[in-house]
This record gives structure tokens, C-alpha cells and sequence, in this order.
């Protein structure tokens, strides 16, 4: 039976969203007999990807998928446009399916709709849960994973979406230690994924400004499946009878190199830590050096991939203006690494960049890449070697 998922994306990243859900599906009907099958029915919206596929299939997107940040099943969707039709028809739902006797949380949008509190709304639906229960007890407890119901009213029509995936999906459950400014694992996959489409594949990639290593941690897991953190469908009373047998697979297996430099060194030992996390479940080489980038002359490291995150000087100060700062960022990696290409993220002020000696800026559909962290306009551009 083909069930409606939405895929939540950052908006920006919605098209190498759906990109990366294409190029992994056949890999998946390779794995899973008998899933994955029939190209699923997609559309893009803004924020996020509409999907229709079988159940088992939308729940394991979130063990695959990287570049989304959560992944809702929708349930019901109703008309009301008063609390006791919002009362009745919520009462009435089979929720014993998705959730146990544990808190469920309801996180609620309303949209030119008579029912317009979002406090309201919520109250309503967890006192209508607490009445469905009374008639269909719940099941004992199992695994420690947030339970909630995402409610959207728009237009007096009202839309509940079941939450698949518990923390959201760039916790993968390998980044214990952060330094200031870590970028979101989700934002880091999009711009490894849009990288590696522009350029082919490679096995070493070098971030110079590693921070925390979200780039590493990521260039790494892209094709691995995540087995570092529970999910909330592994929860839902009816997956073990949807999901017999839960297994992941890798999608593909590479020896991988990463070098992470940085001039910090909490940042260093924060790479470390979370790389070690990771090694326990996936082979891989490292290596970490502390290096101020305007410091370095000639490397042995050439040909590579990098993918750098310099300051953006908004939370950390950067001295001189930032366009300029940027390109002097651009410049020593040419210099110093003569690189197979240099991603970039940049705030969206950054104007004028300009490349270097047989370098050119990639325009594709996959990058440039405009989209937000942390509330800043940002941009993520590519340089290729020609
Ligand atoms: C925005 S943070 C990078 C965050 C990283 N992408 C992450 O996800 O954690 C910028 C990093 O650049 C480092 N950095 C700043 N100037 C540097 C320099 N001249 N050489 C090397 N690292 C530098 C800082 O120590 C900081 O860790």
C-alpha cells in the first residue's frame, strides 16, 4: 500500500535533496528483495520533498538519506474548523500503531484557519489522545525515542503527519564534541554530495578549517547507512510486523582518506573525537594536523577535493573585509595544495571572488548552492581544476 511521506529539507537544498533520494533508491532495491522497486512519485516543494511509497520504505529512507532533516508519514487530514470536530476525528484514529505508552509531544502550524492557537491546537489533540487511549491501551514502553504528531491547519483543512525519524536527522549520534560554529551534518552532506556529482568521485577529501569535522564525518557516511542512533518507526508497535527483519546495508564501500586541519586546537580534538566514534563502525584513514592555512608553503596532499568553512566573520571575528578575506582563503589553497577543486561556503555578502590560474567556478544543477545556517544567508560555490 503506497502511503504519503514528506521529507523535511533546509530550504535551498531541496533539489540535491531529491537528487541524492534518486540515486540511492535503485541502490536500496539492490539491497532490500522485494522494496524499492517502482521509481517513487516525488515533487518538490519548498522546505521539503512529497513522496509516495510503501511504508517500510519511507522509514528507512531515514537510515539512507543525508540531506534531510526529518521524515513525517502522513496519517489523516480532515476538515474542522472548531475544537470538538478537531476533538472527534482525533479521538477516533488508530494511534496504537505508531506510539507506546511513553510522552507524545504535538508540534503544531495554523494558516488562515478559524482554529488559529497553535497552544489550542496542541491541547486539543493530546486531550483527544488521552481519550483514544482510554478506549485502545497503548503499548508497554521500548526504546527511549521522542513520540510526536506534527498537526498543519491551512485553510480549516488539517493535516496530521506521524514523525518517523525522533531527534531530528542531522543528529547522527557521532558528533559528542562541537567548537563554536559547527556546521549542520545535513548542510555538510548536500555540499559533499553536490561536490562529488561535479567532479567524480574521490577517495580523499581535506577540510584545512576542520572545526568539529562535519565535513569529514560526512564525506565519510554519505553511502553508509546510519547505525549510530535510534530512530522513532523502530519504536511504532506495527514495525516489527511492516519490518520482519530490520538489516542496513552500505550502499557502497571505498576506502576513504580524510585530513582535517585547523589552527585550534580544541577544535583538533574535537575532529578527533568524533572520527573515533565513527571508526568503530566504518574503516577509514585520518590525518589531523594543526595548521594555521596562511602558514602553509608547499604540501604532499595534491589533486584533492577540498571542502572548507572559513570563519564567516558574523559570530567569529575575521580581520580586513570579509570578500577579501575570502578570496585570500581561495588563493593559499591554490597555492599551497593545487587542488582537484575547493568547495566553498561563503555568506551571501561575499561578492567578487575571482579564480586563479586553470580554475573555473562549476555552474550546475547541483551547485552553486544558496540556502541559511545558523539564520545567515549563505552560499556554497564550487572551483574545479581544468
Ligand atoms: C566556521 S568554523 C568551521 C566549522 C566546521 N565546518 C564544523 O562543522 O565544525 C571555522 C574554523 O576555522 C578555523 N580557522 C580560522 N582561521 C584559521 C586559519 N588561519 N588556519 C586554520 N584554521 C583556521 C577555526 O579554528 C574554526 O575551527
Amino acid at each position: 500500500m503506497s502511503v504519503e511521506f514528506f521529507l523535511i529539507i533546509t530550504p535551498g537544498l531541496e533539489s540535491i535533496a531529491r537528487e541524492e533520494l534518486l540515486e540511492k533508491w535503485p541502490k536500496l532495491s539492490k539491497v532490500y528483495a522485494g522494496l524499492f522497486q517502482a521509481t517513487p512519485s516525488l515533487k518538490v516543494e519548498k522546505g521539503g520533498l512529497t513522496l509516495h511509497c510503501a511504508e517500510a520504505e519511507g522509514w528507512l529512507l531515514n537510515a539512507y538519506l543525508k540531506i534531510p532533516s526529518r521524515i513525517l508519514q502522513r496519517f489523516e487530514s480532515f476538515r474542522a474548523s472548531d475544537v470538538p470536530k478537531l476533538y472527534e476525528k482525533t479521538r477516533r484514529l488508530e494511534w496504537t500503531r505508531f506510539f507506546r505508552e511513553d510522552e507524545i509531544k504535538v508540534e503544531s502550524s495554523t494558516h488562515a484557519s478559524r482554529l488559529s492557537m497553535k497552544d489550542q491546537i496542541e491541547d486539543v489533540i493530546l486531550s483527544a489522545l488521552r481519550d483514544a487511549r482510554e478506549h485502545q491501551p497503548f503499548r508497554k514502553s521500548l526504546l527511549k525515542v521522542p513520540q510526536t504528531i506534527f498537526a498543519r491547519i491551512v485553510d480549516d483543512h488539517v493535516q496530521l503527519s506521524i514523525d518517523t525519524s525522533g531527534e531530528p536527522l542531522y543528529q547522527r549520534g557521532y558528533k559528542t564534541k562541537t567548537v563554536e560554529a559547527p556546521l549542520r551534518e545535513t548542510l555538510a552532506s548536500a555540499f559533499v554530495y553536490a561536490s562529488l556529482k561535479s567532479i567524480g568521485e574521490s577517495s580523499y577529501i581535506l577540510d584545512p578549517m576542520c572545526g568539529s569535522g562535519t565535513f569529514l564525518t560526512e564525506f565519510i557516511g554519505f553511502n553508509i547507512a546510519t547505525r549510530t542512533r535510534t530512530f522513532a518507526f523502530q519504536n511504532f508497535p506495527c514495525f516489527a510486523k511492516i519490518l520482519p527483519t530490520y538489516k542496513l546495508y552500505d550502499l557502497k564501500s571505498t576506502q576513504l582518506k580524510v585530513y582535517g586541519f585547523d589552527q585550534d586546537e580544541d577544535s583538533l580534538e574535537a575532529t578527533r573525537e568524533n572520527l573515533a566514534i565513527l571508526k568503530k563502525k566504518i574503516n577509514f584513514e585520518i590525518e589531523i594536523q594543526k595548521q594555521d592555512l596562511f602558514a602553509a608553503t608547499k604540501s604532499d596532499i595534491q589533486d584533492t577535493l577540498i571542502l572548507v568553512n572559513p570563519p564567516f566573520g558574523k559570530r567569529i571575528e575575521i580581520s580586513g573585509g570579509v570578500s577579501k578575506y575570502y578570496q585570500s582563503v581561495i588563493d593559499t589553497l591554490i597555492d599551497v595544495y593545487q587542488p582537484k577543486a575547493i568547495g566553498i561556503l561563503c555568506p551571501s555578502e561575499v561578492r567578487g571572488l575571482v579564480t586563479r590560474g586553470h580554475y573555473e567556478w562549476v555552474k550546475n544543477s547541483s551547485v552553486p548552492i544558496s540556502t541559511t545556517t545558523g539564520g545567515l544567508e549563505v552560499k556554497f560555490e564550487l572551483l574545479r581544476k581544468v
